[in-house]
């Protein structure tokens, strides 16, 4: 197979535009002698709220909105309308409250400041320096499998090797052992807005006999003129490159006009049950702790779509029959612990407060009742970390790290990680090992920093482990560099 081994991403040189989004207003000089910049107290503020306030969504140092395709204008006043009101079936909250016109007129500058400083310093393209990367106990490099995508969201693979890969704007690919992709027809229709679009694809254990595969994705309808939309799950047979015979076999409701918290991780048990995620879709007072609801939870289902006869609500009046556990956010990683055959989840909590959870049946997850997040703008929804009924994580973290993507090492590959967790920092840029004792978390080890948005991260047939990055989206796979005795 021949893979390609360079390592390629493109991103600007933080350090330069971090520098000249900065607008100097003197200088000074610091204990060695160097000369350095006092910025103005407008353009501090300014840059303390953003990072206390903004980042967690777009990112550090503004990067999201250098290279961003406008959607409600870059004029001075277009962008102090969209922080003022915000866009709330979008997921931007109104900065309102929280900020004065003059906090709001200072974001304003410095995001211009930001966008000015890019277009006169352009793009540059980083080449890591090396596609090695020395942790604690493994080093290795990184092959590039897929490259050309925006947003790889769900992977998995065939019997065959080959991968099987979603893009988010609503294609599935499957990419053979030299990096072609090529389009398999019959793919559901998507909601391609906010957060949503075609997410996650899993296989039947029993894949090689019966071809089922499995979609996740933001399914929609139009009533009333508006535009709903929420999480489903849709079967089909999977031969010769083409979707047939689908089904969908689950709808996350109530839909709704917004476009974020759509969960969606597919994952089947040792005993052939499917599991998925479905997020809160933004209305964290009704749907996470009401039974009705379907958003907020995670469901398990046959591989049908039928319900399991012990589920823990089946069969009773006006609740969700494929509810198995409630009080989830937003859950974009589920995954087995074939060690112990039990299902995780992790969810992205607001500002602090993600989440990491062992999911037992019929439990309460708490959100938003206890929850070790605060709001985005800083107020608290919550004084409560615990209350009776309700789960503790297993771990959570403050700052968010945007958690994507979760998977059990279980392969000898990587002898010395046997049995950790890997979990994707969409925010960080970094691959978390969590080292698992039982059903404890006891150390935690950030690996390959700044390796881009993780998304997803699996293990293919053969035990290597496979990253995938987005904007712009790659798949890695992780090669050991074993050392020579
Ligand atoms: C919870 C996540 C979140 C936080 C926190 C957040 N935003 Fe946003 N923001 C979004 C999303 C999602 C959009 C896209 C809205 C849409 O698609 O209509 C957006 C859009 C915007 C836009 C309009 C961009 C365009 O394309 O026209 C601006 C400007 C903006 N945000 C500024 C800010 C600033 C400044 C802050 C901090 C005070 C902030 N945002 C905090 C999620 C967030």
């Amino acid at each position: 197979m021949n893979f390609i081994k360079k390592l390629t991403i493109f991103t600007f040189i933080a350090f330069v535009y971090f520098q000249c989004s900065k607008k100097p207003e003197m200088s000074s000089y610091d204990e060695q002698g160097q000369q350095v910049e006092v910025l103005d107290s407008a353009t501090l503020q300014a840059m303390d709220n953003f990072e206390k306030f903004c980042s967690s969504c777009h990112g550090e140092q503004m990067m999201a909105f250098a290279d961003r395709k406008w959607k409600h204008g870059k004029e001075k006043d277009s962008i102090y309308a969209s922080i003022k009101n915000g866009y709330a079936d979008a997921g931007m909250p109104s900065w309102e409250a929280s900020f004065s016109d003059k906090e709001i007129n200072n974001l304003v500058n410095y995001i211009l400041k930001g966008i000015e400083n890019v277009e006169r310093y352009g793009f540059q393209e980083v080449k890591l320096e090396s596609d090695t990367f020395e942790t604690e106990l493994v080093k290795f490099s990184l092959d590039t499998i897929v490259s050309g995508m925006t947003n790889p969201w769900g992977m998995t693979f065939l019997p065959s090797g080959e991968m099987l890969v979603t893009e988010r704007s609503g294609e599935l690919y499957k990419v053979d052992g030299n990096g072609n992709k090529e389009k398999v027809s019959g793919v559901p229709k998507v909601m391609y807005k906010g957060q949503g679009g075609l997410l996650d694809v899993e296989l039947h254990p029993d894949f090689e006999n019966n071809k089922w595969l499995y979609l996740s994705y933001s399914d929609y309808r139009v009533e009333d003129g508006d535009t709903l939309s929420g999480t489903a799950v849709s079967r089909y047979k999977f031969e010769d490159n083409k979707l047939t015979d689908g089904e969908k076999i689950f709808e996350g409701h109530p839909y709704s006009t917004k476009r974020h918290h759509y969960g969606s991780r597919l994952q089947f048990d040792q005993e052939g049950y499917l599991y998925f995620s479905v997020g809160d879709r933004g209305n964290r007072d009704e749907n996470p702790q009401s039974l009705e609801s379907y958003c907020g939870k995670i469901h398990r289902i046959m591989d049908d779509g039928s319900i399991p006869a012990d589920n823990p609500f089946a069969g009773q009046e006006g609740k969700a029959a494929s509810v198995f556990s409630y009080g989830h956010r937003n859950p974009q990683g589920v995954a087995m612990n074939q060690e112990t055959g039990k299902i995780w989840e992790h969810e992205h909590g607001p500002r602090g407060g993600d989440e990491v959870n062992i999911i037992n049946k019929g439990l309460n997850y708490g959100w938003p009742v206890i929850s070790y997040g605060i709001n985005y703008d800083g107020t608290t929804f919550t004084d409560k970390l615990e209350a009776d009924g309700m789960q503790q994580p297993v771990l959570y973290w403050v700052p968010s790290i945007a958690p994507s993507g979760m998977t059990f090492v279980n392969s000898d590959i990587y002898p010395d990680w046997k049995g950790d967790l890997l979990v994707g920092s969409l925010r960080f840029k970094y691959l978390n090992r969590c080292k698992i004792v039982g059903d404890k978390i006891v150390e935690e080890e950030i690996m390959m920093k700044n390796i881009g948005r993780v998304r997803n991260v699996k293990i293919g047939p053969q035990g290597y482990i496979y990253v995938a990055v987005e904007k712009p989206g790659f798949v890695y796979r992780l090669m050991p560099i074993y050392k020579e005795s």
